[in-house]
């Protein structure tokens, strides 16, 4: 009965409880928290994942700004009603270049991790437009004004170089020729290979259909590289280590 007379002491005094169950809780979180700092499989590296390119970024930065986010979710979880319907299930190394991240938990749309490839370039301009033109009883807002909103790539290095500071790894060839890639991948008449070379399967396209490079080319240049980045035919998780 002696250890419970100790105990008692704690909880007749509110303070000292107070002070060691804080102790308790910090202690708790160390042994979960530390570990992750020094493992080097927090995050696994997958093979294909590569920064945004520079028009891919700008389509980021709108779609953020749009607050698509506020419907959509871009993170698959591994429950078999989700993989069956948007794929195979998102992996850490598929937002390691996110900042912010967006995976959110709200879906009044369906998730976007793998749109990428699953509607033509025109599909996403019409549904853009005028999501009931396509989906009937669609509650998506329109956003046709982006397509009369002309873009250049004269912020897109200063962004860059910000996303390069929290580690994204744009190298100083990526950034020498930022606007050089942001004009190309709108334009399939350009010489893309540098683009192509810099970003592995950078999707090379007029995605709006107009001669201008509008805000509508960059947001559908990002909606089509989600998801596509990693080869889920070749993929095999790494648990052994
Ligand atoms: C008010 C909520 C809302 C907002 C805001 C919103 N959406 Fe949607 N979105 C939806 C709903 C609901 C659907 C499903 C019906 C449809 O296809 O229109 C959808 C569908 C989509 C689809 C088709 C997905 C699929 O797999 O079929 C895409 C792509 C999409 N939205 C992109 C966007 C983008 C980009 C933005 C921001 C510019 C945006 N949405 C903003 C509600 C929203």
């Amino acid at each position: 009965m002696a250890f419970l007379d100790k105990h008692k002491a704690i909880e007749t005094h509110a303070t000292l409880l107070l002070v060691l169950s804080f102790l308790v809780v910090t202690i708790g979180g160390i042994v979960q928290i530390v570990p992750l700092f020094y493992l080097e499989n927090t995050i696994e590296d997958v093979e294909g994942v590569r920064p945004y390119t520079p028009l891919e970024l700008a389509g980021r930065d709108i779609y953020i700004r749009e607050g698509c986010y506020v419907c959509h979710s871009q993170m698959i979880r591994p429950m078999r009603d989700e993989v069956e319907r948007y794929g195979h299930y998102s992996l850490a190394a598929e937002s390691k270049y996110d900042h912010p991240f967006q995976w959110g938990s709200k879906r009044t749309g369906p998730d976007l991790a793998r749109v990428g490839g699953r509607y033509s370039d025109a599909w996403h301009v019409d549904h853009l437009t005028n999501p009931q033109s396509v989906v009937p009883e669609s509650v998506m807002p329109k956003y046709g004004y982006l397509l009369n909103r002309e873009i250049d790539g004269r912020y897109i290095e200063g962004i860059m170089a910000t996303h390069r500071i929290v580690g994204v790894p744009y190298d100083d060839a990526m950034m020498e020729n930022a606007v050089a890639d942001f004009t190309a991948q709108g334009d399939p008449n350009s010489d893309y290979a540098g683009l192509q070379e810099r970003y592995a399967k950078a999707n090379v396209s007029n995605f709006d259909g107009q001669p201008q490079l509008t805000e509508m080319d960059a947001l559908i240049a990002y909606l089509q590289v989600l998801g596509t980045m990693v080869d889920f035919s070749t993929f095999t998780p790494d648990a052994s280590r």
